[in-house]
C-alpha cells in the first residue's frame, strides 16, 4: 500500500476536509474575510493548508503543530503570492514582460523562490498569467501585457523558475497558473465584473498561456474570480472538468481564488454554501482558499447524496500527492532550516538592478536628450514619485513590504556625487493642491536638465484597483504643464519618468517632454536601475508589452486586432476610424528606443516554400548607426491575409536581441517551426492551410517600421 493509500484509509471525514481547505494567517491579508486563529485547527487536522504566512520561524512552528502534535502528522501545505520577488523586490511583472529575456524572467522566479522556499514556504500563487488589453483594468500590472505569444514563454519560464527541475528540493516552490482563465477582458476594464468572449478568443488568447504552463508541469491552478460567458469558473465544468482534466489531462490541484467558493452565491449560481461547494467540487477545484465552504457544506452535501465521498477521495489524493512530491512528509521542516548566505542576497539585489535597467522602456528621446551630459552639473528632480522609494515596490509586496527601495533621488544622488541635485514634489500623487507647483518650476531656473517624476501611486494598480480614466492623476497634468513651460522658456530639457502599472493615456506629456521613461515600478533597485540608464551607465532595452492609448476610448487597444471590411480611409467616410482620434496607439507594442540608432536591411527567409513540419529560418541585418553601444531586440511577426476566418493584423511569433557597437553591423537570427502558422478554423479545429503568409521583421509592432517577405504553405 502506497504512503497516501496508507494516510487515506485512515482518515476521517473532518480530517479529509481538511486537507482540502486553505485558510489565511495574520501576515497578510489579501481578500475581504479575514481568518481567526487556526491553531487547534491544525492540531485537529481540521486544517490542512495555509496562505499568506512568512518566515521560516512561524511557519515551522504551524508545521509542528500539524506533524508532531495531529492525529495523522500529515504536514501543512504553505503557500504565498510571490507576484515579483519575494523578499527582494524585482520590476512588477508588466515591466518584466518588457524585457523580452525568457532567462532573466526565469532567474527571478528562480531567486524568487530560493528566498520563499528559505522561509519555509513550498507553494507560490504565480505566475499571473492573465493578458489583459485594457489599461484600465489594474491587475494588469501582475500580468504578461497584451500578446498571447508572449505569454506563453513567460509561462514556461516562471514555472521553470518557480519549480526548478525537482519539486521536493529544498529550494523549490509549486507553482500555481493563475487565474484560469480570461480575467483580462472583465467589462469595461472594471475588476471583478463578468467576462463576455468569443470562443475564439478563449482559444486563441487565453487558453495559449495555461496550455504552456501544464506543458512545463505547472503543479497547481487557480480559476479566476469571474464568470466566463455566463458560468463562474470556479464552477466552470467545461473548461475546469472537461478541457483541463479530461482533454488536457492535468491532474494537479486546484486551488479556489480567496472565497471564490462563496462568492459563487452572489454570483447568483448557488442558493447558500451546501451549493456552492457542491458545484466547485463537482467542477474539480479541489482546495477551498478562505470560503469554508467544504468543511460546512460537503457533509451536508454528502448526507443528502450530492456528491459522493469518491469525488472528495479524488481531490485528497491529489492535495497529499502534492506535499509527497513537494517532499514535504519526507521532511517536512527542509525548506526554511538553512539560512541564505550573504552572498545569495547580495546576489539577489544585483539582479534586481539588472532586471530593473532591462524593463526601462525609453518612449521618446527627442535630439538625443538623453542619456544626461556628463557635463550636466545641476539637475532639477521634480514631482511627487522623485522621492518616493516606497511607491518604487509597485502593487503587491508580498513579503517585500517592509524591505527597502530606492528612490530615483537617492539613486541619482549616489550616482552623480558631485550634482547638485535639487527636489521638489510639485504636488501630491492625487489631491486637488497646487501650491507646490510655484517651488517646483522655481527648480528649472539654473538647472541643466529637468527630471519630472510623474505616474500613479503603486497601489492605483493591482487587485481592485481598476481606473476609469489611467491618466495622470491629481494635480500632476498641471504641474507638468507648468514645468515644461518654464523650461521651454529657459531652454532646457525635460525629462518625464513615469511611474505606472499600466500603460497611461498621456499624449500631450508624450508630445510636449522631451524624453519620456516608463519606468512602471521597478522594485527594490528602482533609483539605481533608473540612474544607470539617464547617465548612460546602461542604455535602455526594455520594449513595452501593451500598446499605449492615445485616448481611453481606444481601449481595448492591441496590435493583434483583426481587419475589418472597410478599413480605416481618411479619405473614405464609410471607413473604420474615430472621428476624434486616430486608429494607431501612441506607442505600438514592442516599442521602446535605445542609445543606439539600427538600420534593418537583407531579411532573408529560408525555405520560401514550406509544409507544416518545416522549420523556417530567418535572418536579418542590423547596423547601428548611432555612437553608442546598445542592444536591440528584433521582433518576428506572420500576418495570413487569406484563410477561412479572419485573421490577426498581425501575430507575434519570435523575438531575438542583438547587441551592437557604434557603427558596426550584425545578423539576427530566428526559427519558426510552421507548425506554429496553423491557426484555428471556423470549427475551432487547428488547419495548416496552403496558401501565402507574410513574414515581418522589426523592432516593433508599428507596421510601417516592419521588412516583410511572403513565403508559401503547401
Ligand atoms: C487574488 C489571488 C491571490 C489570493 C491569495 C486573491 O485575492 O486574486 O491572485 O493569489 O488572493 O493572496
Amino acid at each position: 500500500m502506497s504512503r497516501i493509500d496508507a494516510i487515506m484509509a485512515q482518515m476521517t471525514l473532518p480530517e479529509k476536509l481538511g486537507q482540502l481547505t486553505m485558510t489565511a494567517s495574520g501576515y497578510a491579508v489579501t481578500g475581504p474575510v479575514i481568518a481567526g486563529d487556526s491553531t487547534q485547527a491544525i492540531i485537529d487536522g481540521t486544517i490542512g493548508n495555509l496562505l499568506n504566512m512568512v518566515g521560516a520561524g512561524p511557519v515551522h512552528e504551524m508545521q509542528r503543530l500539524a506533524v508532531e502534535q495531529s492525529r495523522l502528522g500529515i504536514p501543512l501545505l504553505i503557500g504565498l503570492d510571490i507576484i515579483h520577488g519575494h523578499r527582494t523586490l524585482f520590476p512588477i511583472p508588466l515591466a518584466e514582460a518588457g524585457t523580452f529575456d525568457d532567462a532573466l524572467w526565469e532567474r527571478t522566479a528562480r531567486e524568487a523562490a530560493r528566498e520563499g522556499a528559505a522561509e519555509g514556504l513550498a507553494m507560490t500563487f504565480a505566475p499571473m498569467l492573465d493578458v489583459s488589453r485594457d489599461p484600465r483594468w489594474g491587475r494588469t500590472a501582475e500580468g504578461p501585457g497584451e500578446d498571447p505569444w508572449l505569454n506563453t514563454r513567460i509561462a514556461r519560464a516562471k514555472v521553470r523558475g518557480f519549480q526548478g527541475g525537482d519539486l521536493s528540493a529544498p529550494d523549490a516552490l509549486a507553482a500555481c497558473a493563475k487565474h484560469f482563465v480570461a480575467y483580462g477582458p472583465v467589462n469595461a476594464g472594471r475588476e471583478y465584473a463578468a467576462v463576455d468572449i468569443s470562443e475564439r478568443t478563449l482559444r486563441e488568447v487565453h487558453l495559449p498561456g495555461f496550455v504552456a504552463a501544464l506543458e512545463a508541469g505547472v503543479a497547481t491552478l487557480m480559476p479566476a474570480f469571474t464568470d466566463l460567458n455566463g458560468v463562474p469558473m470556479t464552477a466552470h465544468v467545461p473548461l475546469l472538468r472537461d478541457w483541463l482534466r479530461a482533454k488536457m489531462g492535468f491532474d494537479g490541484v486546484i486551488v479556489s481564488d480567496y472565497n471564490a467558493i462563496a462568492e459563487l452565491i452572489k454570483h447568483g449560481v448557488a442558493a447558500d454554501l451546501v451549493d456552492a461547494a457542491v458545484l466547485a467540487l463537482k467542477a474539480g477545484v479541489d482546495i477551498d482558499m478562505m470560503a469554508d465552504a467544504y468543511r460546512k457544506g460537503l457533509p451536508v452535501a454528502l448526507e443528502q447524496g450530492r456528491v459522493t465521498i469518491e469525488e472528495i477521495d479524488a481531490s485528497v489524493r491529489r492535495v497529499l500527492r502534492l506535499k509527497e512530491q513537494l517532499g514535504l512528509f519526507d521532511d517536512p521542516y527542509r525548506r526554511g532550516s538553512t539560512p541564505e548566505p550573504e552572498a545569495a542576497i547580495d546576489e539577489r539585489r544585483a539582479l534586481a538592478r539588472e532586471v530593473a535597467r532591462k524593463a526601462i522602456v525609453m518612449l521618446k528621446n527627442e535630439r538625443d536628450v538623453l542619456p544626461l551630459p556628463a557635463a550636466a552639473a545641476r539637475l532639477a528632480v521634480v514631482g511627487p514619485l522623485a522621492d518616493a522609494s516606497t511607491e518604487m515596490k509597485g502593487p503587491w509586496w508580498g513579503a517585500g513590504e517592509h524591505e527597502p527601495a530606492t528612490s530615483v533621488l537617492a539613486g541619482l544622488r549616489a550616482a552623480l556625487p558631485r550634482a547638485d541635485i535639487r527636489h521638489a514634489p510639485g504636488v501630491a500623487i492625487d489631491g486637488a493642491d497646487d501650491n507646490g507647483i510655484q517651488a517646483a518650476v522655481a527648480l528649472c531656473d539654473g538647472a541643466d536638465a529637468v527630471l519630472l517624476c510623474l505616474g500613479e501611486r503603486a497601489t492605483m494598480s493591482g487587485e481592485a484597483a481598476s481606473r476609469a480614466t489611467p491618466a495622470l492623476p491629481g494635480r500632476q497634468q498641471a504641474l507638468a504643464e507648468a514645468v515644461i513651460a518654464r523650461a521651454r522658456a529657459l531652454g532646457i530639457p525635460v525629462i518625464a519618468i513615469l511611474f505606472s502599472g499600466r500603460p497611461l493615456v498621456v499624449p500631450w506629456l508624450a508630445e510636449h517632454a522631451d524624453a519620456l521613461l516608463a519606468a512602471w515600478f521597478l522594485g527594490r533597485e528602482a533609483g539605481h536601475a533608473i540612474a544607470d540608464v539617464l547617465t548612460g551607465q546602461a542604455s535602455p532595452s526594455g520594449r513595452t508589452p501593451m500598446s499605449w492609448p492615445r485616448a481611453v476610448g481606444q481601449v481595448p487597444i492591441y496590435f493583434g486586432a483583426r481587419p475589418t471590411g472597410r478599413p480605416m480611409n481618411p479619405a473614405d467616410y464609410y471607413t473604420s476610424k474615430y472621428q476624434d482620434v486616430d486608429n494607431t496607439p501612441l506607442y505600438a507594442f514592442g516599442h521602446g528606443l535605445s542609445y543606439g540608432r539600427f538600420r534593418y536591411e537583407g531579411l532573408e527567409v529560408e525555405p520560401r516554400r514550406v509544409r507544416e513540419q518545416d522549420t523556417l529560418r530567418i535572418s536579418v541585418r542590423l547596423r547601428n548607426e548611432g555612437v553608442r553601444e546598445a542592444e536591440e531586440t528584433v521582433f518576428l511577426f506572420v500576418r495570413d491575409k487569406l484563410a477561412r476566418v479572419t485573421r490577426p493584423l498581425l501575430e507575434l511569433k519570435g523575438y531575438a536581441k542583438l547587441q551592437l557597437k557604434p557603427g558596426t553591423a550584425g545578423s539576427v537570427e530566428l526559427q519558426l517551426s510552421c507548425a506554429e502558422l496553423r491557426y484555428l478554423g471556423p470549427d475551432l479545429q487547428p488547419v495548416f492551410e496552403p496558401g501565402e503568409v507574410e513574414i515581418l521583421v522589426g523592432p516593433s509592432a508599428e507596421p510601417a517600421g516592419l521588412l516583410r517577405l511572403t513565403i508559401e504553405l503547401c
